[in-house]
Order: structure tokens, then sequence, then C-alpha cells
């Protein structure tokens, strides 16, 4: 019987057209081959399009009402996957069921940053459904492909099908990443949990938790419980951000906050899922929370009051001694709580006003011997990174944290665009790449604006995402070594519901997801992209997740 091969194709190998016939399956030395045969569909119908698959001659049907009989030694990958197969197919876990194999087998390969290897392999043949992977990850990743390759009947009754098909598959990039604010608008731990699970049902591990910002403070901290006491809450929000009369802001208290006991749940959940959390905890700006509760630490005298407008607030840290004091306090509570050898330490958009104006901290800068400003940032976020390292673990910020000088082991994340992030992989630091103009998810999904919710500005299609490359070939490896991958950004200024959440990220998530794992997509080929991604969109909202048609 002849087996065709399927890959992706490399950019050179593109238009050739070969059919092998071979009688065993081979894997990932086949990148340049391409082709379709009559009878089967040339592509699975998977996002993100894993690295090499190969259809067999057959179908495999599942009855519902015997479900799926799990074998194997993966931790989770039932727990974690079994209610999605029940919610879109009805199947439950069943000794006489079809067999289902997730076995770990085979050894890891090191991983930057800590992530774990993802690759997998699946088999589904007469026989039923075999997933082997070196990892936990690799199991939940082939899971995701099988929730995807299961066909649904078009009469009730019917047996699910799924065709015979071998896959190899691994990501491109080690961090797949989503972030959310939940600064500017809160959103409990219920939430975050549908949220993590809508980051495995795209294959992504990383869930950036940006926990504090002028609007409020998230994270409960022990030694400073007006952080969230007084820090969490405003007294009303600006509707938008045009106007300037009193009729503008909703005149409705708004907050919240995370127990450290939540936290740790939280933590645990992503964990089984095999999502790393990264903390955020903003400094030098994006504090006006904190000065709310703690005006000791700020610039000036002026009373403060949680931020109830947007944009980016004059208040910051006065950064002498006993500020680098209280956010080594903090980050003391912080850090035992996440597992992630990151902390995002913020640095973006510090605005220097109040330092420049102020006679002490000028004079801070000359006895430290520092050029200006940028340099006393760098100086603070220095002794922040020490303090960091010395607990085992690195710290991250925005790219603004490169303008007084980079710290010795910072990671940057590049968001004005990719120079910082190309500037610091030159630097030989790693990079992690949230461009506005591809990832940011709280922009207009269109031009068309009048047709959507009100948005901050921007506009980023589902086609711009999928067009993005985080480390193209024009870099040049000396550069792209350092670039750990991208993660979509989820500002909530005017984001003030789950649903609406749910809808900004879905379905360009599915994009930036074929962007990160499916590495030997070039040229890239949005028309191609389009019918996989519509296919995990259905199942993404028969699910219950929301999402821009
Ligand atoms: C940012 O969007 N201010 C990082």
């Amino acid at each position: 019987m002849p087996i065709t091969i399927h890959a992706l194709a490399s950019k050179c190998l593109r238009s050739l057209s070969l059919g092998l016939t071979l009688g065993l399956a081979i894997f990932a030395s086949v990148e340049g081959l391409a082709q379709a045969t009559a009878t089967l569909p040339a592509t699975p119908t998977i996002a993100p399009l894993p690295q090499a698959w190969q259809f067999g001659n057959g179908t495999l049907r599942i009855d519902p009402a015997l479900g799926l009989r799990w074998s194997g030694k993966s931790a989770n990958a039932e727990v974690v996957f079994m209610p999605f197969f029940d919610k879109l197919f009805g199947l439950k876990a069943s000794p006489k069921g079809t067999s289902l194999v997730c076995k770990l087998s085979g050894t890891p390969k090191k991983m930057p940053a800590g992530f774990p290897d993802a690759s997998y392999q699946l088999s589904v043949n007469a026989k039923g459904i075999q997933i082997m992977a070196p990892t936990e990850a690799g199991l939940l990743a082939g899971c995701q492909s099988l929730l995807q390759l299961i066909s649904v009947p078009k009469t009730s009754g019917e047996a699910l099908s799924i065709p015979y098909i071998e896959i190899q598959d691994a990501p491109r990039f080690a961090w797949r990443g989503m972030h959310l604010d939940v600064s500017r608008h809160f959103y409990p731990i219920s939430f975050l949990k549908k949220y993590i699970d809508l980051l495995v049902l795209n294959k992504m591990n990383l869930f950036h938790w940006h926990l504090t910002d002028d609007q409020g403070w998230r994270i409960e901290i022990k030694k400073y419980p007006l952080l969230t006491q007084v820090g969490g809450w405003r007294k009303e929000t600006r509707k938008w951000l045009g106007g300037s009369k009193l009729q503008d802001y909703d005149g409705r208290r708004h907050g919240g906050f995370y127990t450290q006991a939540e936290v740790k749940e939280l933590v645990a959940y992503a964990a089984q899922r095999q999502v790393t959390i990264l903390p955020e905890i903003e400094l030098p700006g994006h504090v006006q929370a904190l000065l709310a509760a703690y005006p000791q630490y700020g610039c000036t005298d002026q009373k403060l009051e949680v931020w109830t407008t947007w944009g980016v607030s004059k208040n910051i840290i006065n950064p002498n001694q006993q500020s680098v004091d209280l956010f080594k306090d903090i980050l003391a509570e912080v850090m035992p709580l996440f597992p992630s050898p990151y902390i995002h330490i913020g640095g973006d958009e510090a605005a220097k006003d109040q330092w420049i104006a102020n006679p002490a901290i000028q004079q801070q800068i000359k006895t430290l011997g520092l050029k200006d400003e940028h340099e006393l940032q760098s100086w603070f976020i220095k002794q922040i990174e020490q303090y960091v390292n010395n607990q085992g673990k690195q710290i991250i910020g925005w790219d603004e944290i490169l303008e007084g000088g980079l710290a010795p082991n910072a990671a940057v994340m590049s968001w004005r665009g990719t120079a910082g992030g190309i500037a610091a992989a030159k630097a030989k630091h790693l990079v992690v790449m949230t461009p506005s103009q591809f990832v940011y998810f709280d922009h207009y999904q269109s031009d068309r604006k009048w047709e959507e919710p009100l948005a901050i500005g921007g506009n980023v299609s589902l086609e711009q995402v999928f067009s993005f490359d985080p480390a193209p070939d024009s870099l040049g490896a000396a550069i792209n070594q350092y670039i750990l991958g991208a993660q979509g950004n989820v500002w909530t200024e005017y984001i003030a519901s789950e649903k609406h959440v749910e809808y900004m990220v879905n379905p360009r998530i599915i994009a930036l997801s074929e962007v990160l794992w499916s590495g030997a997509n070039k040229p890239k080929d949005f028309k191609a992209f389009k019918p996989r991604c519509t296919a995990l969109f259905n199942r993404v909202k028969a699910l219950g997740y929301e999402g821009r048609e």
C-alpha cells in the first residue's frame, strides 16, 4: 500500500510535489516534501499545524456510548482533557471504550527558560489511539491535536470518527504566552482557570499575570496589607478616554484581589496543565495604587487615590533605598508562590517628571555617579535584579529597561515593536517578542471599528497576527537563538467583562499559536490556515467561549 508522507514545505522546496512510496512511517526528516493524495485531505484539520504527518488508509470509529479507555501513565492528560471530550462529543472514560494510550517515552530535550519539551507523536489506527511524548507537556499537546481530529457525526447516535494518521510534532518556540491585565479590570480565579484552559486548547504554555498597576493592586502581600485593602479598590472608572466630563465616569467602585491561597490554587491548576504563570509586579512606574496605600514611597507629598482613568500616570516610586527594600519585601512573598524561573518587574512607561523635579533624587543621581534619570531607573532595577538572582530567579522587563543600561541577566519583553528585542538579543539577552502592532489583543480586530466594542485603539486583524514572525531568518541565527518566543497581550482598560476578554482573544489566539508552534510554515499561507482556524474556533465556541466571528 503506498503511503504518502506530508510535511510542511520549506521555502525553497515548496513547489516540489513528491509522492513517496514507503512501507514505513518516516518523520522529522521529511521537511521539504509536500503533496496531497487524491483521496485524503492534504492537511489534518489541526491548528497549529503539526510539523509532519502521514495519513493511513482507514478510519477509527468511536462509539460515543462506550467512550474512551485511557491507559498509559500520564498523570494529567485524562483529568485535563476528559471534560473537553465530554462537552464536545459526549465521551466518557470507560473500561469498554476505544483505547487511548498516553505514554511517557523518550528523553526530553532541554529547552530554554525551564520550559518542558512539548514534542509528541500521535498514532490513530485500527488498534486505537496512542500518544507518546517525553513529557506531560507533550502528552497534553497530543491530546489537543486529537481533540481536533475527531469528526462529529452528522446524525445523532452515529459513531465519531478519526482518520488513521501518524503525527510527529514539536513547537518552534519554547515561550508561547498569553498575558492578561487584571489591574485595570479584576477577574476572579474561576475565569483565570477558564483562560488557562484556553491556553491549553491552543498549545500555549505561559500565562503572564499582570497583577499590579495604577488602577489596582491585586495580590495579597501580608507585610503590607494596605496594598490590597486600599490599593485593590478604586472609587470609579473612566468609561472612555476622549472626554473630561463628570458623566464620563461610571460612579461605581471597582476592585478585588487574590489571596496568596488563591494564587497557589491557580498556580497548581496551571501546573497540572503544563502552563507556567509569570507574575508581574510593576516598578518603578505604574504604581499609583501602591502609592495610594503607602504614600511614603512616592516622590511628592500629594495624597493619591487609586487611579480612575487611563494613560501614563506621573506618579512614580522614589528610587531610594527604602523603596528598594519595599520591593525586596514584596518579592520575598511573591517569588515562593510561583515556580516560574522568571519574575516580571515591569519597567515600562515610567514618567521621569517627578524625579527631575525632586532635589533629593537629583542629588542621588550625582552621588551615584549616574548620567540621568534613565540610568537611575537602571540602578534601581539592578538592585532588584541582584536580589531576585540571589533567590535563584531571573527578571524580565518591558523594553524600556534597556534605556539606562540593561541589568546584567535581565530578559527583555519587546512591546514597542521588535527593535528593543533585537537590541537585547544582540547584547546576548533572552527576549520575548510582544510587538503591539502584531500581538496586542486589546486593539480592534478590523478596520471597521464601528462594528466592534469600544477598544483602546489600533487594529490587529487575525491576518496581521498570522503574518508575524518573532524570529525571521533575516535576523540570522546569532540573534534568533536569544528569541524565546512571543505572547499576546490583553490590556483591559476598556475590557470590563469575561465575555469581552474572550471576544478580544478569540480567534486571534489561534493565529498566534500557529505562529509560535508551526515553524516550518513558510511561506505563510493565510488562506490555508483559515479553515483550520475556523474549525478550532468552532470547538472553542462549543466549549463555551465568546469570539469575534
Ligand atoms: C505596555 O504596553 N505598556 C507594556
